[in-house]
Parts: C-alpha cells; sequence; structure tokens
C-alpha cells in the first residue's frame, strides 16, 4: 500500500493521543513552523562532514508574492544524498532510539495553491548522527509524494548531531523537492532551541521548526515548503 498522509495519520492517531494528524495538516497552509517547545536531540558523536556547495540561502524573491508563498529558503545538499531511496512514510526501519518525530506539512506554490504529487525526499543522520550512505539499506532515507493537498507526512526521530571538521553541525533533516520530474528545492530543516544553531554556518531561522510534545514520549511539528 502506498503510505499517504492519511494512512500515517491513521496510524499515529492513538500514537499522539488523539490529537488527530489530519486536522494539524490542514491548518497549517502557508506557515512555517508553529509554537512549541525547544529542540531536542542527542549530541553524540558520529562522522561525516558537510563540505561543498554554497550557501545560496535567502528568501523570498518576488517582490510582489506574499511572504507567506514565497520560495523557502534553500540550503547546501550536503555529501550523503541518495536517489535511491524507498518510499515510505516512516524513515526509521531499525528502531534504534531517539525521540520519536511526526513532521507533517504542505507543499504549495507561490501563489500559495497545493502541488499535488510534487515529490518530497528526506534524509537525515541517525540518533548518533551518522548517515547511512553505504548503498547497503536506506535507513532515515525515504520520499514521497504529496497528496492531492500537496500534503506530507513522516514519522522519524530527532537526529543526532555530528561533526563537521571541529565542529558540530545541530541536528537537522535534509530536504529536496522535485517536481515534474524538475528539482525545485534543496534545503534543511532545523531545531529551535539547538545550542549548535548560532554557531552553523548554513543554520536559519527560517528554515527551523519548533517541537510540540506530542503526549506519548515523542515530539510533533508541521513546516510547509514553497517551491516556485
Ligand atoms: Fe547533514
Amino acid at each position: 500500500m502506498t503510505p499517504t498522509p492519511e494512512t500515517l495519520a491513521r496510524r499515529t492517531f492513538v500514537h499522539i493521543g488523539g490529537t488527530g494528524l489530519i486536522g494539524l495538516i490542514a491548518g497549517c497552509a502557508g506557515r512555517s513552523g508553529t509554537g512549541g517547545t525547544g529542540g531536542a536531540g542527542g549530541d553524540s558523536g558520529g562522522s561525516g562532514t558537510d563540505s561543498g556547495g554554497s550557501d545560496s540561502g535567502g528568501s523570498g524573491s518576488d517582490s510582489g508574492t506574499p511572504e507567506e508563498c514565497r520560495d523557502t529558503r534553500d540550503d547546501i545538499e550536503g555529501p550523503y544524498y541518495r536517489e535511491d531511496i524507498p518510499e515510505r512514510d516512516e524513515l526509521d526501519t531499525v528502531q534504534g532510539g531517539g525521540t520519536v518525530l511526526t513532521l507533517t506539512g504542505q507543499i504549495v506554490d507561490n501563489d500559495c495553491q497545493p502541488i499535488p504529487g510534487a515529490r518530497i525526499d528526506f534524509w537525515q543522520a541517525d540518533v548518533d548522527g551518522a548517515y547511512d550512505f553505504t548503498g547497503s539499506s536506506a535507513h532515515f532515507y525515504g520520499y514521497q509524494e504529496a497528496d492531492e493537498e500537496g500534503r506530507y507526512a513522516i514519522q522519524s526521530i530527532v537526529p543526532g548531531r555530528y561533526l563537521n571538521n571541529d565542529q558540530y553541525r545541530p541536528a537537522h533533516i535534509h530536504v529536496k523537492i522535485f517536481v515534474d520530474g524538475e528539482e525545485r528545492l534543496t534545503t534543511q530543516l532545523y531545531f529551535e532551541g539547538d545550542p549548535y544553531n548560532e554557531v552553523d554556518p548554513w543554520w536559519s531561522p527560517e528554515t527551523t521548526i519548533t517541537l510540540d510534545d506530542d503526549g506519548d514520549g515523542g515530539m510533533i511539528s508541521t513546516f510547509d515548503f514553497t517551491v516556485s
């Protein structure tokens, strides 16, 4: 069965204590992140470096576009992007610990209209800050196609931090979005309250999510992406 935000919502409805993801998703169009508690995430070792690419950030480019529908800030791809990843709604295929994170949102265009079928790729480090980049599996890698309302929903964990040269990067989730097979966005989502945000050369408050307690020991958050 092809995973959809609806199926994930049904499966996690009990998990999140009856809050209901669909209502949360439906109420978040045009916004990027909602209130909540600070970010979590273990500061544990791991390896790897994020290098290369330029931080071509900056938000919005169309002066006549309402601010809430300006392009989501882009970010570096980093070295661990993979194309050979499965379609899935749960990125943690091993259940190796960490704080459960349910992330939902919508993909819209500059007219604030949903983009059904937009593909969204996710990849992140595990709780120890390590990427599964060996090609033998795809733990913490996965993609979805947005539903008819442009919505997505994944379940994962708050990723661990890892050293980039001699400096920890803040916890983050990498994202790519494709529309009609064309890449439209590469970015990263960061976590509010991470002590390494301010010292990271790529971090931006524009792509920083806030976390709410899901009532069952995990966290829930939402982020809407705008692509042109
Ligand atoms: Fe990374």
